[in-house]
């Protein structure tokens, strides 16, 4: 099939090579031309394993290329998904919707044939049925290009095992042509018996904010017990691990530390809540309000811990940051907790030093300020505290023996809860771990 995906950022790129690897005719767009043009030239523009191999592949292939015109766009597609941003709206906790508006203004009058455009953008409820609207006005072919939505799953870190075996799609659509195109799209994947789940485009819409939802209260619930455990003097850990064992809880997004952050969760639960406010049902989504306050919460508790371990005060305090992504095998440091504190530790006078393996140059456009390493090992040098906030798996194989040579002292804040901190302990080290008790 021939296909377009409108927007090539972190879920529309490794999605238009996904759809390349399917067997599909892909053209990627974007409005950012170095994207484009990194793209088209086999380069990622950020990192996700697997991304760079799929993407050569893919051009090689000639199945997949890249483009800036929507107009190319509208007369190249059966089908166009949507993958643009829907970041948190400046002054507001509801999302900006002017990315995806401006994609339906720009591509619909080039609409000559009947399409399917199917959205996969995160979005309050109702999007699709305002979209439908709006194509019907402005494109020549008028309903004939329908709308359907199919909300994106994928896992930054995991994206391309994500997009290529998905633990289930969901199709939300308005006609029965509608979700046989789909279907066709994705015919390979449903053969390998992936769930497939058809609804309409409003449940659809809701399933991806009702998942966000669910994830950030499960990471906020063992936190909020975290905090309970750090005044009890009890341990989070064992609590955790025993929570974890009911089949009914389990152990996935169970680990207590500094709390989510991304380009995702913190948004979606708060634009959730709006679009709850707007329909006036925001008494039933009340909680997402203490699910955000106690996440942001817990980067506070991260720098009283910090400021404890340094004897009350950080000021020309000489602090080592491990890690700016906001999780793992990601260099996206959207509303990243560790760049967070890090940030607030220089803020209160601390001579802090971040490193990370894969986030260094998207951490610097965003924070400016703070100093940067590439060499973990210049991280620890002369460093009064080490803390521990992205859980990449290069930290967890440091050896802390050598490591203890090269600090001024050796006190490590594990705000992650995967470090072997009897390792730690053993080599020397002074270890506090959020919702641990201190030894
Ligand atoms: N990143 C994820 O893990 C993930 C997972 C599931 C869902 N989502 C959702 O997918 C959407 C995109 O997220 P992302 O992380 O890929 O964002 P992103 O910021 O990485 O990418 C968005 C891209 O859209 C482009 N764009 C903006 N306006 C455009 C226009 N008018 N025409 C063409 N391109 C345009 C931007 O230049 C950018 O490259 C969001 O709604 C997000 O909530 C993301």
């Amino acid at each position: 099939m021939r296909i377009t995906v409108i927007g090539t950022g972190y879920l529309g790129a490794v999605h238009a090579a996904g759809m390349a690897e399917l067997g599909h005719d892909v053209l990627g767009v974007d409005v950012d031309a170095g994207k484009i043009d990194r793209l088209t030239q086999g380069v990622a523009p950020f990192y996700e394993p697997g991304f760079p191999e799929l993407l050569r592949a893919n051009l090689d292939a000639g199945r997949l290329r890249f483009s800036t015109s929507l107009k190319e766009a509208a007369e190249f597609g059966e089908v166009h998904f949507i993958c643009v941003g829907t970041p948190q709206r400046p002054g507001s906790t509801s999302a900006d919707m002017k990315f995806v508006d401006a994609v339906i203004e720009g591509m619909a009058p080039h609409l000559h044939q009947p399409c399917l455009i199917v959205g996969k953008s995160t979005v309050p409820v109702g999007t699709a049925h305002r979209l439908s609207s709006m194509v019907a006005q402005l494109a020549p072919v008028g309903e004939q290009a329908e709308v359907a939505w199919n909300p994106e799953f994928l896992r930054e870190g995991f994206a391309v095992n994500d997009t290529l075996h998905p633990d289930r799609l969901v199709v939300g659509v308005s006609s029965s042509e509608a979700e046989a195109t789909l279907r066709a799209v994705y015919d390979r994947i449903l053969e390998a018996g992936t769930p497939y789940i058809v609804t309409d485009v409003a449940t659809a819409e809701l399933v991806k904010v009702s998942a966000n939802a669910f994830l950030a209260t499960k990471i906020s619930f063992i936190n909020a017990i975290s905090e309970v455990c750090e005044a009890a003097g009890a341990d989070i850990i064992p609590l955790a691990k025993a929570l974890g064992h009911d089949a009914r809880i389990g152990n996935r997004f169970l680990a207590p530390g500094v709390g989510f952050g991304g380009g995702c969760l913190p948004k979606d639960i708060r634009a959730f809540l709006a679009r709850a406010e707007e329909l006036g049902v925001d008494e039933s989504l009340a909680f997402l309000k203490n699910i955000d306050a106690i996440n942001v919460n817990r980067r506070r508790s991260a720098l009283t811990l910090a400021r404890g371990m340094l004897g009350g005060s950080l000021s020309n305090k000489r602090i080592a940051v491990l890690g700016a992504a906001f999780k793992p095998n990601s260099d996206d440091v959207r509303d990243s907790p560790a760049l967070s504190v890090a940030n607030a530790l220089q803020v209160q006078g601390a001579d802090v030093r971040v490193h990370d393996p894969e986030a260094i140059e998207n951490a610097r456009a965003a924070y400016p300020l703070l100093n940067y390493t590439t060499d973990v090992q210049k991280t620890f040098e002369g460093s009064e505290l080490v803390i521990h906030l992205t859980e990449w798996q290069e930290y967890r194989d440091l050896d802390p023996l050598h490591l203890s040579a090269l600090v001024s002292a050796p006190h490590i804040l594990d705000a992650r809860n995967t470090l072997d901190i009897d390792l730690w302990r053993s080599a020397g080290w002074t270890v506090r771990a959020m919702g641990r008790p201190a030894r």
